[in-house]
């Protein structure tokens, strides 16, 4: 989604607000723009640029911006076409704004500008917000009170960074819906969408609250709620500004992702189990997992698939009840939930907007709320009862990957706490779990010592229009995220499937050009996979197969065979997730696609 950065410095901002830009390009963007305050402040001066941001910084090589007040966005286009004319910031008089999220009743403020004689220049719902405060300006001429006055008129889920022409130690910012962070210099102020943008200037941040806005100078910061009363936020100091955002030695993020996963799979299970003992080691956080009646799980996308998989062990191991819905459909569906019963919500970034209507929609209904999150100081984290973070670390490409294995994880961990608590799990079992979770590291990094085979594989997927994913069982979210991930990064339309669905219609679309991903473990469901791929094979279909099973009689029909490592049933998740991401990962790679960042995508969807 759109990013926001905004400083107060002490020199020109220019570079500085394009290096913060360069931090929020994980999280997806199609054009960007900077605004400064020149000639001491009294003159407003933009730069904006269409597509990535070496466009933004060669146009700013041409024409440099002076000031040391300055706002900058990248954009991911909702409102108009990604072009230089709907870049941020937008500007009306002395006023520039930058802008993430929706302005829901934009049309209508747009119209009754229109009629006051607004001219408009831009197809955008921001470029409302400059001319609503700029009218405001012209009545108050305080720039607090214009800001007061147009907030009155917006309706939506917005993040703003302002600033005023004449004002030079002046930025206002507003927190409605999509997060927005303070950042603590000397004798410097910022703003930035999130911590890691403001990461090289400050790890002193204020992180601001849903309603909030803040009136910032260079040595003060003054923050109003949502009904304009003074209140104070706590300052925090923030580890996820210390981490680096860098490649290392890989080629893309995706790829150092992927191959960060042993090292935060284990962190993250570390912290729910105890590797020594062999037990779980739960955290107290007053989840009373022996009486939950029902569990309701909610999340969007890859973190979806993650609760599903812990849906999957919930029933398996704890004998829990769990109803799981996309967080899109499940807030709008309006299912009744009995009081007392535990919502759960899988959210990387913790800003997801349907994830949080969801958890509104819960915690209306009184339900307990806990969250997966991997960003700890997120608002879904806020809005949870109970946080249970993973510990993947920053996930800077837009394709989950880590993220994802640690939700896993921690879900795992979970479903082997409730069944102890429950009574369903003896402590030899609890041993033979936990003693199977530790030795998943090991088995990716084996894993990750030759990516050779997906090269090859690769080659073949990118010929394909079409790619059918098959997972029976628990595999089945495996193969669903296969298919998402595929999607995702090479544009290459793939479709996960219940292998038992088969004959229910794909089956139609079965020939040789229609390469098919089985998902099939040697697990309990094997043979009836095994009876899916025979029907595949039959009709000419060409099979990949992920498997530490040989594929024996079909060895013909299996174009390419992945050799897993045997598996208890329990960990195949884990570990099966990772010859799906590697396959798209490949597959972009070898078709030249923007692996970190994919058209059209945004890291973090905090719009509707
Ligand atoms: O931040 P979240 O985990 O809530 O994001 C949910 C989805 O938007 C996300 O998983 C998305 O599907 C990714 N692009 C998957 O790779």
């Amino acid at each position: 989604m759109c990013g926001i950065v905004g400083i107060l410095g002490k020199g020109p901002v220019a570079g500085a607000l394009l290096e913060a830009l360069k931090r929020l390009e994980y999280r997806g963007y199609d054009s960007a723009g900077i605004a400064t305050l020149a000639e001491d402040g009294t003159a407003l001066k933009r730069c904006r640029a269409e597509g990535k941001l070496a466009n933004l910084e060669a146009a700013l090589a041409k024409d440099p911006l002076p000031g040391r007040t300055g706002i900058g966005h990248t954009r991911w286009a909702t409102h108009g076409a990604p072009s230089e004319r709907n870049a941020h910031p937008h500007m009306s008089g002395p006023v520039s704004v930058v802008h993430n999220g929706i302005i829901e009743n934009f049309s209508e403020l747009r119209s009754a500008l229109a009629a006051e004689g607004v001219a408009f220049e831009s197809d955008t719902d921001t470029e409302v917000v400059a001319h609503l405060i700029a009218r405001e300006l012209a009545r108050t001429e305080s720039p607090t009170e214009a800001m007061r006055r147009a907030l009155a008129h917006l309706k939506g889920a917005f993040a703003l960074a302002v600033i005023f022409a004449g004002h030079e130690d002046l930025m206002i910012g507003v927190r409605n819906g999509p997060p927005l962070a303070i950042g603590h210099g000397e004798g410097e102020m910022y703003l930035g969408s999130d911590a890691i943008a403001l990461a090289p200037f400050t790890n002193r941040i204020t992180f601001l609250e849903d309603g909030d806005w803040a009136v910032l100078t260079r040595e003060r910061v003054q923050i109003f709620d949502r009904s304009h009363r003074a209140v104070t936020r706590p300052l925090t100091r923030t580890t996820a500004a210390a981490h680096l955002v860098d490649k290392g030695n890989h080629r893309h993020f995706m790829a150092k992702e992927i191959h960060e996963q042993p090292e935060v799979i284990g962190h993250t299970l570390a912290r729910y189990v105890d590797f020594g003992a062999k037990r779980v080691a739960f955290p107290d956080l007053g989840l009373d997992l022996a009486r939950i009646r029902r569990v309701t799980i909610s999340a969007c996308g890859t973190a979806y698939y993650a609760g599903l998989v812990g849906k999957y062990w919930l029933e398996r191991w704890a004998g829990l009840a769990v109803d799981i819905d996309i967080a899109s459909e499940f807030r709008y569906r309006e299912a009744p939930l009995e009081p007392g019963g535990l919502a759960l919500f899988v959210s990387q970034s913790g800003e997801t907007a349907d994830t949080l209507a969801a958890l509104h929609y819960a915690r209306a209904q009184s339900q307990q709320i806990a969250a997966i999150v991997n960003v700890t100081e997120s608002t879904i984290a806020r809005a949870a009862d109970c946080v249970l973070p993973t510990l993947a670390g920053p996930e800077i490409g837009v394709a989950s990957t880590k993220a994802f294995t640690c939700q896993l994880a921690v879900l795992a961990a979970l479903a082997i706490a409730a069944g102890k608590a429950r009574g369903r799990i003896d402590e030899a079992q609890e041993q033979a779990l936990v003693g199977a979770l530790g030795e998943v590291p090991r088995h990716i990094s084996s894993l990750l010592a030759d990516e050779s085979p997906y090269e090859a594989i690769a080659h073949d997927l990118a010929k394909a229009s079409d790619v059918l994913y098959l997972g029976r069982g628990i595999n089945y979210p495996i193969a669903l995220e296969g298919a998402l991930k595929l999607k995702e990064l090479s544009y290459i339309h793939a479709e996960g499937y219940a292998a038992g669905e088969l004959k229910h219609g794909p089956i139609a679309l079965i020939e040789e050009n229609l390469p098919i991903i089985v998902v099939a473990p040697g697990d309990a469901l094997f043979e009836k996979t095994f009876a899916n791929m025979q029907e595949v094979a039959a009709r000419g279909g060409r099979i990949v197969l992920l498997s530490d099973r040989a594929p024996g009689e079909l060895a013909d029909a299996v174009a390419h065979h992945i050799a897993m490592p045997e598996l208890l049933p329990f960990t195949i998740p884990l570990v099966y997730a990772l010859p799906v991401q590697l396959l798209a990962y490949h597959t972009a790679v070898f078709m030249g696609t923007d692996v970190d960042q994919p058209r059209n995508l945004a890291k973090s969807v905090t719009v509707e």
